[in-house]
């Protein structure tokens, strides 16, 4: 028998390349109301100008009609406070890799949202069950039954980079997290037209804890001049065809994002494999942060 997800609205707090990219997939394919949250007027803007291209686009490939696209644009409402996310029955969270933020956020949903809603966050690689800690409601015991129903709603929820393309969502359970929001949270991304993967709460999870020491292998081999940046996308391009090579996708998530994975993964594991590289640090010392900023490995004019 399969499980409603249940989720009649949405909501996604952060409109940055996966928060959009969420709401986009939530709102056209699984065809639930979304309400979007973001600090940033600047980046709600932008990413609703990505939306309209997109819808547009796909209307001009014969994808989706017209009618369709206008639909699932006006299922988006922008709302200017995260109390505007009061009544949704499942939350994103997808704004930057920081556990002290993300907790303060986990804290605010525990006490602004419905008892019922789910909480599901986007992070690429930090602890979900530290996360779902942080949404005991203040003043409750994590043992008692108040502390357990709250951070039992907490799941993580990984899209990938771009969510409309990239066909996974990797599924993550906290230790706290319960099997219902596990199921609901799994039907939800496969309305969104996903395929799930289930993944342990190790740093990193699956899916970072092989990709990220690969990026940094790939970094490590300029640093040392083992080759160029050309030569080594070119190798892995060519070789073992891969969309992109190792330098063009570090660039494409963000330096800055590849550096926060990777620290959460050397402390969370203290494994030297995971150390990054220094060049990397470096790279985001200096606020080149790839694609999203116009300099990384490579320039970007567009
Ligand atoms: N948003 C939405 N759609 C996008 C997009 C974006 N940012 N970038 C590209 N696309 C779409 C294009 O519009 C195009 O759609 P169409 O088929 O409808 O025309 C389609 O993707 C293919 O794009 P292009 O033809 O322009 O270019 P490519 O064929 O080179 O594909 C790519 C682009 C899909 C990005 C491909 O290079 C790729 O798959 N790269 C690897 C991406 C990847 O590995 N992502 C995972 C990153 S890790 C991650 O996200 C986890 C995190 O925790 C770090």
């Amino acid at each position: 028998m399969s499980i409603a997800h249940g989720v009649r609205t949405l909501g996604v707090l952060g409109a940055g390349q996966m928060g959009l990219g969420i709401a986009f997939v939530s709102a056209l394919r699984a065809k639930v109301p979304v309400l979007l949250h973001d600090r940033s007027e600047d980046q709600v803007k932008k990413g609703l100008a990505l939306m309209d291209k997109l819808l547009a686009k796909d209307v001009a490939k014969g994808r989706i009609t017209s009618d369709l696209a206008k639909d699932a644009r006006d299922r988006v409402t922008v709302v200017n406070e995260l109390k505007g996310l009061r009544d949704v029955d499942m939350v994103v969270e997808a704004v930057s890799e920081s556990l002290p933020l993300k907790e303060s956020i986990f804290a605010s949903f525990a006490a602004e949202l419905r008892p019922d809603a789910i909480l599901a966050s986007n992070t690429s690689s930090i602890s979900i069950t530290k996360i779902a800690a942080a949404a005991v409601p203040a003043g409750t015991s994590a043992a008692s039954d108040a502390g357990k129903a709250g951070a039992g709603r907490v799941v993580g929820l990984h899209f990938f980079n771009p969510v409309p393309v990239m066909k996974l969502v990797e599924l993550i359970s906290a230790l706290q997290t319960t099997p219902e929001t596990l199921d609901r949270a799994r039907a939800f991304a496969i309305a969104c037209g996903k395929e799930v993967t289930t993944s342990k709460d190790v740093p990193g999870f699956v899916s970072n804890a092989l990709l990220m020491p690969f990026i940094n292998e790939a970094i490590m081999c300029l640093e040392k001049g083992t080759a160029t940046r050309d030569d080594i996308d070119t190798t892995l391009k060519l070789g073992m065809n891969h969309p992109m090579g190792p330098l063009q996708l570090a660039d494409f998530i963000g330096l800055d994002t590849c550096l926060a994975i990777q620290q959460t993964l050397y402390e969370g594991t203290r494994d030297s494999k995971y150390r990054p590289s220094v060049l990397l640090e470096r790279m985001v010392d200096a606020q080149w942060y790839g694609r999203k900023n116009g300099k990384g490995f490579y320039e970007y004019t567009d």
